[in-house]
């Protein structure tokens, strides 16, 4: 089997390409190093330098005619999704375009795509599933959904088969700390560079933080399952950011400071998504419960 893996030398790309490598497949990855690194990328894997919003380094990576793409490259900063919304969109928008336009004329057997829990915005309600209402507050939430839109599109005219995978914050040894949910790994590099820890906000704020091995594995169960669904992935459990602290700040054992910041605007107040669909459709169920995924996190982040 062959696969493209766009986005791969970035932190959930570089654990799927390793899961991918494991089995056998032949792993090829497409990646402009923005956040991601080099040193990221499996041994097994083939690398190819180059820009999704770049159609031309699109079709040249396409014309190996993969069998499934994983669709992972984007802008993943909300909060540079709101300084500049014009690469945001260019980046996940138009670069998504590339992706499935490559797809659909390379005959590739189907696209996975790495949504986000972003699409729906804040809910207001204890628990998120699929059939709740899509209002994205951020535009990068706004890119996401509109990735999804075309995805499904391109299914609809052209047959392309799809599965898009909505995640929660995802966590896990190698995440950088910038992008989407870098929570986890900014509060470990600055509990390592004896930092005090910032919480925007009361820190009542809550989220569902998935840990990265449990995301790669609904990618695999992807490839054969979820045919053209839009399934979510979380835990249905819910971490406040200051309880987060307390977690990591007891796993740390030495006094960890906490400061307080205003709130940031976009971001979203509560969001813990049920998982009940992922296990009717996928046979999915998160397998890692919050303090053995941070305490594998923090073990990666100080022996660093
Ligand atoms: N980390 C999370 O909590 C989370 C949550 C929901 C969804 N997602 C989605 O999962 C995917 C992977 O996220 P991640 O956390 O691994 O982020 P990441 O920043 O580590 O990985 C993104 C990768 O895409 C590459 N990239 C960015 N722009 C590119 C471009 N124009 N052309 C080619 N490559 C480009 C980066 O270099 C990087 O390697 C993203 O689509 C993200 O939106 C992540």
């Amino acid at each position: 089997m062959k696969v493209l893996i766009t986005g791969g030398a970035g932190f959930i790309g570089s654990h799927l390409a390793e899961a991918m490598s494991a089995i056998g497949a032949e792993v090829h990855i497409l990646d402009n190093l923005s956040t991601g690194t080099a040193d990221r990328i499996p041994a097994k894997a083939v690398f190819h330098q180059g820009d999704i919003a770049n159609s031309s380094d699109v079709t040249r990576v396409m014309a190996l005619r993969p069998d499934f793409v994983f669709h992972l490259a984007a802008q993943t900063d909300v909060r540079r999704s709101l300084l500049d919304p014009v690469s945001d969109a260019d980046i996940n928008i138009i670069g998504t375009i590339n992706v499935l336009q490559a797809s659909r004329q390379s005959g590739v057997k189907k696209i996975i795509f790495s949504s986000s829990c972003a699409v729906y915005g804040d809910t207001g309600s204890n628990t998120i599933d699929e059939g709740s209402a899509a209002k994205p507050i951020s535009f990068y939430g706004i890119s996401k959904l509109a990735s999804e839109h075309y995805i499904q599109a391109f299914h609809d005219l052209y047959g392309l088969p799809y599965t898009i995978l909505r995640y929660a914050n995802v966590y896990g040894p190698g995440q950088k700390t910038n992008g989407e949910a870098g929570v986890v790994s900014v509060f470990l590099q600055r509990i390592k560079n004896h930092l005090p820890l910032i919480i925007y906000g009361n820190g009542e704020q809550t989220r569902d933080f998935l840990y990265v091995e449990d995301v790669v594995k609904a990618n695999l169960l992807s490839l054969f399952k979820g045919n053209n669904q839009i399934i979510q992935l979380g835990t249905s459990v819910r971490t406040s950011i200051e309880q987060l602290a307390g977690c990591l700040q007891e796993l740390h054992g030495d006094e960890v400071r906490i400061l307080h910041e205003a709130e940031k605007p976009g971001e979203i107040r509560h969001s813990c998504l049920d998982y009940t669909y992922a296990r009717s459709s996928l046979g999915w169920e998160p397998s890692c419960p919050i303090r053995s995924g941070l305490k594998m996190t923090y073990d990666d982040v100080m022996g660093d």
